[in-house]
């Protein structure tokens, strides 16, 4: 959540840092700033909004601030304070002295403000951050590194910093806990940003900062430290993510690319991993033989959000393929109510960003309670992928749209190949293996047959735009797909969307139903269609407008509904990834029509890195 850049180099700073914040604006939009230094001392723009109105003021301007060779930019989303100017990022000390960005959350900032009032402090807003900043300034005497090292000993909460000094033009400070830090590694130059999508124009090598470390950088000179343990060395690495991949690529939004990026980001997530000769899945990242898999005799998984949708299909893939019990617990409910989990069990975590905050406390419960811990994570280097030592990387590439579509599919696609193997070591036969793994291997295919139906789903979302309630239903693998389908819609559109089992429907919410409440039904073809068609005929005799997502040529279910999406004909666990993808594309046009900021919905944030 909010997004860091700083810069120090050869180039003048701003036109990075500017560039910078538009590439990490999806993880928060509600108000940005930018502060530089030189030997002429600290200039600081902020402004409340969006990037672009910060890029504006800023890129008119001439002097200091276009000629600065250091400076740091933030793009806030708020916690402590409204999303007002004075609120905005960087923060000064009290004198000035000493400026600071921040993401995380200071706990300890009332007790740091009270003390600082009580000696005369004035404070310009309602940040924790400008009582960091104050902290800073307060140990400063000359030595900025080891001012910051002071003040983050008094720290209680979370951070992820990048600091300057008025009487060390030049130098940048950054430090991490429990928010990320990368730092870019060029020539005479350095980058640093709160994730390498800020980083990838100007350098792919990086040093991903590890929670506690401090580093002073000036030009190309990196020095970490660990704040308990002194001169530390970390090793840098490449991203593999090209400069373009982080750009809309003619797209309108990321989100319509990231969806038609769908058949080519799966490709990569199953890409050498489906053996069809032994008819299994090779995830050497599990680090588990057979003999540890059959051992393992319960999966938990646990995310939040969208990763936590993908997960409860993975529920149903690992107990139908393999017949071991699975569960899903959202991440937050799994680290607070003391779960029991067994030494025969093993903790799944979903997180496309590997930063989300509940996600990685439940990783760090079920570390400590011993279990054996993978994760599933897409950006490479993030927090949860650094402190599990089992995971498979989704390989995905960079997701910028808020709502996530690609690293789902790739998710879905992964806990198949997952189930597939914990399957083969269980009880499947190596004939079913082949089977299932053959059918994974052509959700590409599936994913492109609905990309291609896009003019229609478009056509089919403008009967629908208009409404301001929705119900998705389904049955068996198909209702988690309704319940990222609802998420996908209310979150992008603003319409009221909830999923709900298709069974379930007659226990309460059909009191709701009547024309202005349209139901989409998935009634694609598989266990339990029969009894959706009912359902979806119950909804009908109640006025409700149903739009299906049917298998193509589905005469009969095309009968029952007022519109239809079509999918390939498959089996339905892998259907569920066309589903989803026609619901993505429903929403995306549901959401265009309706006029929305469809890549950054209103109080969302990419990476939900607090509680
Ligand atoms: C919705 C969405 C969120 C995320 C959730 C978890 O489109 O993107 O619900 O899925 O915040 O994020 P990660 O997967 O990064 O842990």
């Amino acid at each position: 959540m909010c997004g860091i850049v700083g810069y120090t180099g050869k180039r003048a700073a701003m036109p990075v840092l500017i560039s910078g914040l538009k590439k990490l604006e999806y993880r928060g939009y509600d108000s940005a700033g930018i502060a530089v230094t030189s030997d002429d001392g600290i200039l600081i723009r902020k402004q409340s909004g969006k990037v672009a109105g910060l890029a504006e003021i800023v890129e008119q301007e001439d002097g200091m601030l276009a000629e600065a060779h250091t400076g740091i930019a933030h793009t806030r989303w708020a916690t402590h304070g409204p999303p007002t100017t004075l609120n905005a990022h960087p923060h000064e000390g009290n004198e000035g002295r000493v400026v600071l960005v921040h993401n995380g959350i200071i706990e300890n900032h009332n007790d740091l403000r009270n003390r600082f009032k009580a000696q005369g402090h004035t404070f310009k807003s309602d940040t924790d951050s400008e009582v960091l900043a104050h902290l800073v300034e307060s140990h400063y005497q000359g030595d900025l590194l080891e001012a910051v090292t002071a003040a983050l000993k008094e720290v209680e909460g979370t951070y992820g910093i990048t600091c300057m000094a008025k009487d060390e033009p030049g130098v940048l400070v950054v430090a991490r806990s429990g928010s990320p830090i990368v730092i870019g590694l060029g020539d005479d130059e350095t980058i640093v940003a709160s994730d390498a999508s800020a980083i990838i124009t100007y350098t792919r090598q990086a040093i991903y900062l590890d929670d506690n470390d401090i580093a002073r950088i000036e030009g190309s000179k990196v020095d970490i430290r660990s704040l308990d343990k002194g001169a530390v060395s970390r090793t840098p690495s490449e991203i593999d993510w090209s400069p373009g991949a982080a750009e809309k690529g003619g797209y309108e939004h990321y989100m319509l690319k990231e969806i038609f990026e769908q058949p080519e980001a799966i490709s990569n997530t199953i890409r050498g991993r489906i053996d069809l000769n032994r008819g299994t899945a090779i995830l050497s990242g599990l680090n588990l033989s057979p003999r540890e898999l059959v051992a393992i005799q319960r999966l938990l998984i646990v995310g939040c959000g969208t990763s936590m949708n993908a997960g409860l299909i993975g529920e149903y893939a690992v107990e139908d393929f393999a017949a071991i019990p699975a569960e899903v617990e959202q991440a937050a409910e799994f680290r607070y109510r003391n779960p029991i989990v067994g030494s025969r069990d093993m903790v799944l975590a979903i997180s496309q960003s590997g930063e989300t905050a509940d996600t990685l406390a439940a990783v760090r419960e079920a570390v400590e309670k011993g279990s054996l811990v993978a994760a599933l994570v897409n950006v490479v280097g993030s927090t949860i992928a650094r402190e599990t030592s089992r995971g498979i990387y989704l390989h995905a590439g960079p997701e910028i749209s808020v709502a996530s579509t690609k690293a789902f599919t790739s998710q879905v696609s992964t806990l198949l190949m997952i189930a597939l193997k914990f399957a083969r070591a269980h009880r499947l036969s190596r004939e079913q293996g082949i089977k299932i793994a053959k059918e994974i291997e052509r959700i590409p295919e599936l994913v492109e047959a609905v990309l291609k139906t896009n003019d229609q789903i478009s056509e089919v979302a403008a009967h629908y735009a208009h409404y301001n309630n929705a119900f998705f239903i389904g049955r068996g693998y198909m209702y988690p797909v309704a319940l990222e389908g609802a998420l996908k819609l209310k979150e992008i559109s603003y319409i009221h969307a909830e999923g709900y089992h298709a069974a379930e429907l007659k226990h309460g919410p059909i009191a709701l139903l009547e024309e202005s409440m349209p139901v989409i039904a998935l009634l694609n073809e598989g266990p339990g269609q029969e009894k959706t068609l009912s359902n979806v005929a119950e909804c009908k005799a109640r006025s409700a407008p149903v739009l299906g997502v049917i298998t193509e040529g589905d005469e009969e279910a095309r009968a029952a509904c007022d519109h239809v999406i079509e999918i390939p004909s498959c089996p339905q666990y892998s259907s569920v990834v066309p589903a989803a993808v026609a619901l993505q594309l429903l929403s995306y046009h549901i959401a265009r029509i309706r006029g929305c900021a469809i890549d950054q919905p209103r109080n969302l944030a990419k990476s939900v890195t607090v509680e």
